[in-house]
């Protein structure tokens, strides 16, 4: 949530850092606003509500010539979505001025003090009594970067902080405090980035430096100092990230999330690459620290996301329990942490998180960490804070990931749970040959099956078009389709903003059919499996109450033609594997629902790509 830019080097830094933004505006479309110094060393200042084309249109040309500054797309926690509560904020005399992610928890009580001394603020924001905070220290003396640090000390609550000062220009202070709001380091040649999520720096470097929480970097342009939390210099490293700046652009694709819908082959056969081998066939899974002795003492797992992201853990789940024979449960992350779990150091703890920042997926890590389980994070952005608390990270493979409804991201997550649950499985000696060859030819049939799966647009957006009116819809699914029929009901919810309801099919006659009528369609995942008749009972009864029903079958299966009102036909794949094929229709069917009803589709209101805030 919000996105941050900065820069400091010899090229344009208004373009540099507008351009950033563009990149970030799926982090947050409230607001942008951009601080630069101009000739003069004086601050330029603009400040938008609303999306980012605002501000351009407010700047109209009159960027100033300038080499350093810093730029914030805004997701409002504190204070409405307006111009003045835009950031970048600045201290009364106009000297800092400071952008941040995440929340300021005692900010009340941090103002109260200017506001005695007869000071107003112009905002509503937690933000602004930093530049506050920061221009009192700097006026007693203190420097920049031991500035940012003194008033981060005084702050409760998680953030990433940015700030620069008149008095020097070229040097910009970043700031991460706790687990909200990563911070990376950008190191060009002669000029430095500095920004909350990697996306904006790979058109300029693809080296980085990840800062950890408690971390202040003091940037300039051709050096960049780092302090712990007592103020010591730290050296840390600059990683070269692999990434492929063109993957976060949207080409010949009207939207993000039809591309990267689009890209989920590939994302498949990124994430089998190198995992399922053949001759004999076996899975394994790269950079595991654990021995196979500490794996067969695993007793249980227990696997937590958010979201989308807790969907993929569901199927996970499955795939734990039947590879590997460990008694598997799901949590969402943030109602696991105060539950008071039980835990201990034979409990392996599997996290999912595409950003790996999520603020509650990271407090459930830490309290994993504190009962000291061993933990496995599966992540799809390189050095993002999930994967440096948890002991092993498997990533997701899928490349940036820019529209804010995940996609190929769910895709590369339960590809790599998959191939999680076999590994351990083979280790734990719970796996016979007969599965795994299944397995991994199953595996390395998915981008194929994917790439026949997207061939269904066509009809898909038929069915949009006759559907989109409908205001309720339900999802039912049994199995490995009822986490896929919670996703197909989210993903309808986040993009076209039509209200949908997720259920696991034997629960629908306990209360949700009272809802079903001819206003109220379902969408009934019934592929050919162990549960197909109950489902099919199902549709049924929903039929028999005038509700209209779109039925996801198998490859061949025409036992619902006529029964159903409508019937997606998914290509043949190894049933284990279906919540893959399942994931993609039920993408495909909210993207044209939702471009049928116009709505934003990348950018959905009120939603944000990574969720720092509680
Ligand atoms: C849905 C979606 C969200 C995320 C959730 C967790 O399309 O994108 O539900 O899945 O916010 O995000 P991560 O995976 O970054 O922890």
């Amino acid at each position: 949530m919000c996105g941050i830019i900065g820069y400091t080097g010899q090229r344009p830094a208004g373009q540099i850092i507008l351009d950033g933004l563009r990149r970030l505006e799926y982090r947050g479309y409230d607001s942008a606003g951009i601080a630069l110094f101009d000739a003069n060393h004086e601050l330029y200042v603009a400040r938008a509500a609303g999306k980012i084309d605002n501000l351009i249109s407010k700047i109209e040309g009159s960027l100033p010539p300038a080499v350093s500054g810093i730029g914030h797309t805004r997701w409002a926690t504190h204070g409405a979505a307006t111009d003045l509560n835009a950031h970048p904020h600045l201290d009364p005399a106009g000297r800092v001025a400071v952008v941040h992610n995440g929340i300021i928890e005692n900010f009340e009580a941090l103002r109260r003090p200017f506001v005695e001394r007869g000071l107003a603020f112009s905002s509503d924001t937690d933000t602004e009594v930093l530049a506050f905070l920061i221009a009192d220290e700097i006026q007693a003396g203190v420097d920049l970067a031991r500035a940012v640090q003194n008033v981060v000390a005084q702050t409760q609550g998680a953030a990433a902080v940015v700030a620069i000062c008149c008095d020097e220009p070229g040097r910009i202070v970043a700031a991460r405090v706790g687990n909200a709001g990563g911070i990376v380091i950008g190191h060009g040649d002669g000029e430095r980035f500095v920004a909350s999520d990697l996306a904006a720096l790979l058109p300029h470097t693809r080296r980085v430096t990840f800062l950890e929480p408690g971390e202040v970097a003091d940037i300039r342009p051709d050096e960049v100092t780092y302090y712990d939390t007592a103020g010591h210099v730290l050296a840390k490293p600059v990683e070269t990230q692999p990434w492929d700046p063109v993957a976060a652009v949207k080409g010949r694709y009207k939207h993000f999330m039809l591309k990267e819908i689009h890209e989920q082959p590939d994302t498949a056969l990124d994430s089998v690459r190198g995992r399922y081998l053949t001759a004999p066939h076996r899975v394994e899974v790269e950079d595991l620290p654990f021995t196979a002795e500490q794996v067969r003492d695993f007793n249980r797992v227990v696997l937590i996301g958010m979201g989308t992201s807790m969907h993929a853990a569901m199927v996970g789940r499955h795939y734990l329990e039947r590879y590997a024979r460990l008694p598997a449960e799901v949590d969402n992350a943030a109602e696991f942490r105060y539950r008071s779990p039980v835990l201990d150091p034979r409990t392996l703890v599997i996290s999912v998180a595409q950003s790996g920042e999520t603020i509650d997926t990271l407090a459930a890590m830490d309290e994993a960490r504190r009962a000291g389980c061993p933990q496995i994070t599966i992540c799809n952005t390189p050095g993002a804070q999930t994967t440096r608390i948890a002991d092993a990270t498997v990533y997701m493979r899928a490349g940036p990931e820019i529209a804010v409804a995940s996609t190929k991201t769910l895709v590369g997550s339960m590809i790599a749970l998959h191939a999680l649950g076999l590994h351990l499985g083979r280790l734990r000696g719970a796996l016979d040959a007969e599965t795994s060859r299944r397995q991994v030819e199953g595996a390395l049939h998915l981008p194929a099956a994917i790439g026949e799966t997207l061939l269904l647009e066509p009809r898909v957006a038929e069915l949009a078009a006759r559907y989109a009116a409908y205001e309720d819809f339900l999802f039912l699914g049994r199995g490995l389709s009822y986490p896929m029929a919670l996703e197909g009901a989210l993903k309808l919810k986040e993009v076209s903003y039509i209200h949908a309801e997720g259920y696991a099919a034997g629960e629908m006659k306990h209360g949700p059919i009272a809802l079903i009528d001819e206003r109220m369609p379902t969408v009934a995942i019934a592929l050919r499996d162990e549960v197909r008749d109950k489902m099919r009972s199902n549709i049924e009864q929903v039929k028999a109450r005038r509700g209209r029903v779109i039925a996801i079958v198998s490859a061949d299966d025409v036992s619902l033609d006529g029964i159903a009102d409508d019937v997606l036909r998914l290509p043949e794949v190894e049933p284990d594997l279906s919540p893959v094929l399942t994931a993609v229709v039920m993408q495909l069917l909210s993207y044209e629902i939702a471009v049928e009803r116009g709505a934003d589709v990348d950018q959905p209101r009120n939603l944000a790509k990574t969720v720092t805030v509680e």
